[in-house]
């Protein structure tokens, strides 16, 4: 008979609290997805009360907050603290965003903080990233050209320059692939919205000369067309991206090619 609850060592339990310091009076409580795969115990999740008077206004403050002064084994990703190297992608008040770039202020209540859906963990709020960095890879993220190289650089016109607007600002999060429902169902064979987005930035680059190879590693049931416009992916894009839209245009570049 089919199982439909979860299997008992994956149940999430309720871990320990915090509370903030003595005489703290502006208080936000964090509920953090904890998990250790060390300890051999179940998932859990730990809730601290953080001291607002003494946290910046970011949920990565925050988080910041809690490991340098309630809980130095909360381990999480982070570098840039400016949304631009998308390693503190995780899910907040259940959206896939940057905590760096995410107010408090913006979530009422408890704040939960999980990691990003779909992707194994490696230990509390570290998803493992390899497969979506591997399907980036498989994409050729390069400039491929036949021609031999110019004296100087190869120039884009200033037109041919926008068309890469909305596509270079990707910095591979992977908030919209997680977010993606086909991608939770197929992400060994779709290459998901990040690694398309990225496809297209190359395929209407004017000085990539490899469009046709590109089109073709595309030309396949699961890798571009499992893509069912359902949006979630640019909803959730922590920077206003839309790689629905991008794939999109993939699919009309397919077509087009045939006429
Ligand atoms: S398209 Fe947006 S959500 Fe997706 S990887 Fe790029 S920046 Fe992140
Ligand atoms: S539009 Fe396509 S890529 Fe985006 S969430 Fe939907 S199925 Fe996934
Ligand atoms: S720390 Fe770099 S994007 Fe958040």
């Amino acid at each position: 008979m089919a199982e439909f609850s979860l299997p008992k060592n994956s149940r999430v339990t309720k871990g320990k609290h915090c509370p903030a310091p003595d005489g703290a009076t502006n208080i936000r409580t964090f509920r953090v997805y904890r998990f250790d795969p060390d300890d051999g115990q179940n998932p859990r999740t730990d809730t601290y009360d953080v001291d607002m008077d003494t946290c910046g206004p970011m949920v990565l403050d925050a988080l910041i907050n809690i490991k340098s002064k309630m809980d130095t084994t909360l381990t999480f990703r982070r570098s840039c603290r400016e949304g631009v190297c998308g390693s503190c992608a995780m899910n907040i008040d259940g959206t896939n965003t940057l905590a760096c770039t995410k107010f408090i202020d913006e979530v009422k209540g408890e704040i939960a903080v999980y990691p990003l859906p779909h992707q194994s963990v490696i230990k509390d709020l570290v998803p493992n990233q390899s497969h979506f960095f591997a399907q980036y890879r498989q994409i050729e993220p390069w400039l491929k050209v036949d021609t031999p190289p110019p004296a100087r650089e190869r120039l884009q016109s200033p037109e041919d320059r926008e068309r890469l607007d909305g596509l270079y600002e990707c910095i591979l999060c992977s908030c919209c692939s997680t977010a993606c429902p086909s991608y939770w169902w197929n992400s060994d064979r779709y290459l998901g919205p990040a690694a398309l987005l990225q496809s297209y930035r190359w395929l209407v680059d004017s000085r990539d000369e490899d469009a046709g190879n590109r089109l073709d590693q595309l030309e396949d049931p699961f890798r571009l067309y499992r893509c069912h416009t359902i949006m979630n992916c640019t909803r959730t894009c922590p920077k206003g991206l839309n790689p629905a839209k991008a794939i999109a245009e993939i699919k009309k570049m397919m077509v087009l090619r045939q006429v």
